[in-house]
């Protein structure tokens, strides 16, 4: 931002401040995703691609973006999503998310891999947080973490899928976040060193530096590198649809699927026991050369004719890519670095400045669009034939 510019709008100004505050190696983390980054691009431009319909003259005097998502209302149909390391990004992240969510009135998911542990998350705020869950090959170790959000008062998990391996994320390893030796260490150190701000917030004021919810299994919890072995050593590729079965079976909170982009997919996630899913390529982090789930979403709305919650995330970025979504057959949507370029640079205040615009612009649409309710949000409101 310039001296002229006053205050970040966009989830672009947020993402251009974060870029300032954080390391190199940090921030591309959050930035970057699979390979060419095509489906990266993807993800957002195809919500460009898709056109809503003015109505006009039709009393738009009440408007409410309130909605119900498994039973819980909500100020509006946007969750936080979950990502990993966020108490990296700013001091005791996932504690100020949280809030921020709560603030908003909104759910925030926690990750498996968070910095800070899923009981001191849910213990900064009052309503019940979201988990999600990688599978582990221990799976003793996976239901003493099931054991640790119950009694933390989650009472939704979100189970991943969409990540068998780590996709290949090139700027990672460019950056010496992943590997590198000794160079790449020294490479992390002097991009910490360029980043004042981040230092005192989070390097001096943010301790402990560790996995929360994995510290015990991982041997020096804040060696990126070891950290980077666990996971190689610990997710476990060979899950199926009957691990799910199997989580169903340990979990009795409500439980969505993360990572479905094929309507068959959806419907297994379903047969399993699944309240909902999240149509989802993981933020364009996985495997690049796939299709949107914007793209995905309405063959996936159509074979899942309301047997299930629907979500989508992975390239939503303002208040009209929520509406879009909506129209396109999603009950809610998920935002993954929108939150955390905006929590990067300013703080819990900072999510909550973000989410109260994406809530104007949702309103402001459907004031367009001649509508007053978030369940009239449908296809008919959709001037596009692309899908
Ligand atoms: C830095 C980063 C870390 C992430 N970590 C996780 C994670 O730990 N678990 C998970 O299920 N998804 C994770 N995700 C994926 C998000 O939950 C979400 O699917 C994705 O960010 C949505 O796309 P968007 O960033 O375009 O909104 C992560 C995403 C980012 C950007």
């Amino acid at each position: 931002m310039s001296l002229f510019n006053i205050a970040p709008v966009t989830v672009d100004d947020y993402r251009r401040i974060a870029q300032r505050r954080l390391p190199k190696f940090l921030f591309d983390y959050i930035d970057g995703g699979a390979n060419r980054e095509e489906i990266l691009a993807r993800n957002c431009g195809d919500f460009s691609q898709l056109q809503l319909k003015q109505r006009v003259l039709r009393d738009v005097g009440s408007i409410d973006t309130a909605t119900t998502l498994f039973g819980r209302s909500m100020a509006m149909p946007v969750a936080l999503a979950p990502v990993g390391m966020a108490g990296l990004f700013r001091r005791r992240g996932e504690t100020q998310a949280a809030r921020a969510a709560e603030r908003c009135g909104i759910p925030f998911a926690t990750s498996t891999v968070g910095v800070c542990p899923v009981d001191e998350v849910a213990a900064s705020v009052a309503e019940p947080i979201w988990f999600q869950l990688y599978m582990l090959r221990d799976r003793d170790f996976v239901l003493e973490m099931l054991e640790r959000a119950r009694n933390a008062g989650v009472d939704t998990l979100l189970f991943t899928v969409d990540l068998p391996v780590p996709g290949m994320r090139q700027r990672d390893f460019r950056n010496g976040m992943i590997g590198g030796g000794t160079a790449g260490k020294i490479s992390k150190l002097a991009q910490i060193l360029s980043s004042p701000r981040w230092i005192y917030d989070v390097g001096l004021r943010g301790k402990p530096h560790t996995f929360g919810n994995v510290a015990s299994k991982v041997e020096n919890p804040k060696d990126l590198d070891l950290y980077k072995s666990f996971i190689d050593g610990q997710f476990d590729p060979t899950v199926t649809w009957s691990d799910i079965a199997w989580l169903r079976q340990q979990w009795h909170g409500k439980l969505i699927i993360k990572g479905v982009m094929e309507s068959d997919d959806a419907l297994a996630a379903i047969d399993c026991g699944a309240e909902g899913i999240v149509v989802s390529n993981h933020g364009g982090r996985q495997l690049d050369g796939i299709a949107s789930p914007i793209a995905k979403l309405p063959g996936v709305a159509r074979a899942v004719n309301r047997q299930c919650s629907i979500m989508l995330d992975s390239g939503v970025r303002n208040g009209i890519d929520v509406v879009k979504a909506l129209a396109c057959g999603a009950d809610a949507v998920l935002l993954g670095r929108p939150w955390v370029y905006a929590m990067a640079a300013g703080g819990e205040q900072g999510v909550v400045d973000l989410l109260e615009m994406i809530n104007k612009e949702v309103e402001i649409a459907m004031a367009l669009m001649g509508v007053n309710r978030i369940d009239e949000i449908t296809g008919e409101l959709l001037d596009s034939d692309l899908w």
